[in-house]
């Protein structure tokens, strides 16, 4: 990242989608999925974004990270514009700069959860000693040091998510994103994680975007924005939990 513009670049936006338009054609049918989209994210902050099945959560975060482009508009992501990335300099900026966490946790059934962490790592270009340092550290972050010797089977669905964040979170990622991390998980579980994700976005400062339709999840988040007919249909930020649970037992 050129270091000249640091200074003003720590005050832009972490992320900014400006009218970002994608469809999609299945035969001769054309769908028209995000339909001149604006978004801001900032870093530090937790930001869910909801909305009904099928209405482009997972595609707008496919594009946010690099993955997928647009057909119109501008992802600009911690001072990159990624339109202008050829593909070589997109897959570093994911490997770089992007943590990604998914509702199917996408283990690894044969490695340990260390091993989980510590492999992407290696890819990076990180020493072997960095790689296990940020691995254990991690693993410790989500509260499963002492789980960490054990497989994917051996672990419940709620721990294996918390490895999965523990895998994103050891890459030091700016950008972390989550694609309905708690829809496979029950209640307790599911606000485990989210509290997790919002305490990595105030910790390290990471810009943390999480896609879901659980409505429980809303007051864990800082804003909270809701996708419809391709946009962005509202911008909330919703009262404090600690607001909220003041002296009202639930
Ligand atoms: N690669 C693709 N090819 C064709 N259609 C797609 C593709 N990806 C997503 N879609 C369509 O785009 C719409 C939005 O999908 P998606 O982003 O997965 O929504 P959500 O995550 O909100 O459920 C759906 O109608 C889906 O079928
Ligand atoms: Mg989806």
């Amino acid at each position: 990242m050129p270091t000249a513009t640091a200074a003003a670049q720590t005050r832009a936006p972490a992320l900014l989608a400006e009218g970002i338009s994608k469809a999609f054609m299945s035969g001769h049918q054309r769908t028209q999925v995000l339909d001149g989209l604006t978004l801001s994210l900032d870093a530090g902050e937790l930001t869910l974004i909801s909305g009904p099945s099928g209405c482009g959560k997972s595609t707008l975060l496919a594009i946010l990270s690099g993955l997928q482009k647009v057909d119109s508009g501008r992802v600009r992501a911690l001072g990159s514009e990624l339109g202008q990335l050829d593909l070589r300099a997109l897959e570093r900026f994911r490997l770089q700069h992007t943590g990604f966490v998914f509702q199917g946790f996408n283990l690894f059934p044969a490695l340990s959860a260390f091993e989980q962490v510590e492999l992407p790592l290696n890819h990076m270009g990180l020493s072997r000693n960095e790689a296990r340092r940020r691995a254990q550290q991690s693993l410790e972050e989500v509260g499963l040091a002492h789980r960490m010797r054990l497989r994917p089977s051996e672990l419940s669905g709620g721990e294996k998510q918390r490895v999965a964040i523990a895998r994103a979170l050891a890459k030091e990622p700016e950008l972390l994103f989550a694609d309905e991390p708690t829809s496979a998980l029950d209640a307790a579980n599911g606000q485990m994680i989210i509290d997790i994700l919002h305490r990595i976005a105030r910790t390290h400062g990471t810009t943390v975007l999480c896609v879901s339709h659980d409505p429980r999840l809303v007051v864990h988040a800082d804003r909270v924005l809701a996708m419809e007919d391709g946009r962005i249909l509202s911008d909330q930020r919703p009262p404090t939990p600690a607001a909220q649970d003041n002296g009202i037992p639930s």
